[in-house]
């Protein structure tokens, strides 16, 4: 009797601790081998993370024959858009398969929230169709119904469903979306990030973000109205290399689509780290993402690209790295009236009321997450508690300890 009411207990507190991933698609794909292609493709595009992070979702598995033509005909990064076409932002076992209003419906899938697709090509068409089966295709108008659903892998009603379907949806557009010569300063005068664009030009640093481009990059590029803003430091102030290290704090060395970046902990290495503190550490709230530098913060704006292993973000504010203005240049530098740029001030002011705790950036890493992210998490969500922990490892093991005594003295109680 006690030790069921002992597991019990047990059981339900481990499920209180389980529920900082909505759910993990690697280890549902483990339990079917024919899969395995499908899930190390989702891991190694980092679909793995989108879906981990969402709380609604359709997965489209394909077993490895269907995958081996796929992946023997295109790139990863073409690999990557016609998976994410493979994943719906829905919930659809296979009985609502089979309750389709009207038998027909166009579904959004993930790769309509990459900013690239049109609405058409970026869903896809579920057809139930004569007979019993049910069909899959492409949305974009003139496609066909080339897939069909083969089988149900597993379902968690109304949070993830996964569905096996005969082969691979195309949708035609998407072939050719391959970006594998990316024009960075391109993609980022378009939308609207200008100076960023010719800093990153005249400064070089450009062609260190292109040597990085095989491997992996993430750039955070702040659009024109951020170079504007009140409280950021006069550039022209800052030497060649203060200027080549600023910029290289706004790239990771790795590609971080937004799922990654969502469901990091703790701080990420830029490309300006090794002398001095050059790490960002993100935090999620629902569907947003902020950086926070350790002076200032900024909301991820929008993906202007996604094309693996390369990913452009804007953001709302230039990221300023403590290793360069942790020391609160304040007032001190512009003393004679240099009044248009009134020093870092404003920004400088909201992760800490005091200027004094800026001035002393050695200070152990974990002091500046708890400072900011107060400021701009709206408290209470789940993703908040994400937020809290971001960068600062060391409060998890205390949690467990609390859990695990927690754990003891509920088996204590029981046992007597
Ligand atoms: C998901 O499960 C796999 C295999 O069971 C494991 O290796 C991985 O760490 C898990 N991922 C998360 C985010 O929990
Ligand atoms: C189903 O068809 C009817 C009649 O053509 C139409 O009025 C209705 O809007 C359709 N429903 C959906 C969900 O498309
Ligand atoms: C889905 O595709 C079929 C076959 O091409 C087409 O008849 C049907 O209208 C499409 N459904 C929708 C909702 O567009
Ligand atoms: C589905 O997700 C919600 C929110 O995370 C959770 O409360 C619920 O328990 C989940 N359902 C199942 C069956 O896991
Ligand atoms: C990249 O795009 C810019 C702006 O559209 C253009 O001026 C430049 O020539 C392009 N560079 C390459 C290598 O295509």
């Amino acid at each position: 009797m006690a030790s069921a009411k002992t597991t019990t207990v047990v059981f339900s507190v481990l499920a209180i601790f389980a529920v900082s991933y909505a759910h993990n698609i690697t280890e549902i794909l483990s339990s079917d081998p024919s899969l395995s292609q499908f899930s190390s493709f989702l891991t190694q595009t980092k679909l793995d993370d989108e879906i981990n992070s969402r709380q609604t979702i359709t997965v489209l598995a394909l077993d490895n024959a269907a995958m081996a033509t796929l992946t023997a005909k295109h790139p990863i990064s073409v690999v990557k858009n016609l998976l994410s076409l493979h994943i719906l932002l829905d919930y659809y076992d296979p009985k609502k398969l089979h309750s389709i209003d009207n038998g027909t419906v166009l579904t959004t899938t993930l790769y309509q929230t990459t900013g690239s697709a049109s609405s058409q090509e970026g869903s896809v068409n579920i057809t139930d169709l004569k007979g019993g089966s049910v069909g899959f295709g492409s949305g974009a108008p003139g496609s066909k119904l080339d897939s069909t659903y083969t089988k149900s892998v597993k379902q968690i009603p109304y949070n993830i469903s996964v569905l096996e379907i005969s082969a691979p949806i195309i949708a035609p557009a998407l072939l050719t979306a391959a970006s594998s010569d990316v024009n960075v300063t391109g993609v980022l005068e378009k939308a609207g990030c200008k100076t960023f664009a010719s800093l990153i030009s005249s400064s070089g640093v450009l062609k260190v973000y292109q040597s990085q481009m095989d491997k992996g990059i993430t750039i955070f590029a702040p659009n024109d109205e951020a170079f504007k803003a009140k409280g950021v430091p006069d550039l022209t102030k800052l030497s060649n290399a203060e200027i080549v290290s600023l910029l290289q704090f706004h790239a990771l060395s790795s590609y971080s689509p937004i799922g990654t970046l969502k469901t990091t902990k703790g701080s990420l290495p830029t490309l300006a780290s090794g002398v001095g503190k050059y790490d960002l550490s993100p935090s999620a709230a629902g569907d947003s993402v902020t950086l926070h530098t350790g002076v200032d913060s900024s909301r991820i704006a929008s993906t202007l690209l996604d094309a693996t292993p390369v990913v452009i973000y804007a953001v709302d504010n230039v990221l300023l790295p403590v290793a360069l203005f942790g020391m609160s240049p304040s007032p001190a530098p512009s003393p004679d009236s240099d009044s248009p740029s009134p020093a870092p001030a404003p920004e400088a002011d909201s992760p800490s009321p005091a200027g004094t705790p800026m001035s002393s950036p050695p200070a152990p890493s974990s002091s500046e997450s708890p400072a900011d992210s107060p400021a701009d998490s709206p408290a209470g969500t789940s993703a908040d508690e994400n937020t809290k922990n971001g960068g600062n490892e060391r409060r998890v093991p205390a949690m467990f300890i609390a859990v695990g005594l927690s754990v003891v003295s509920g088996v204590i109680s029981l046992v007597l």
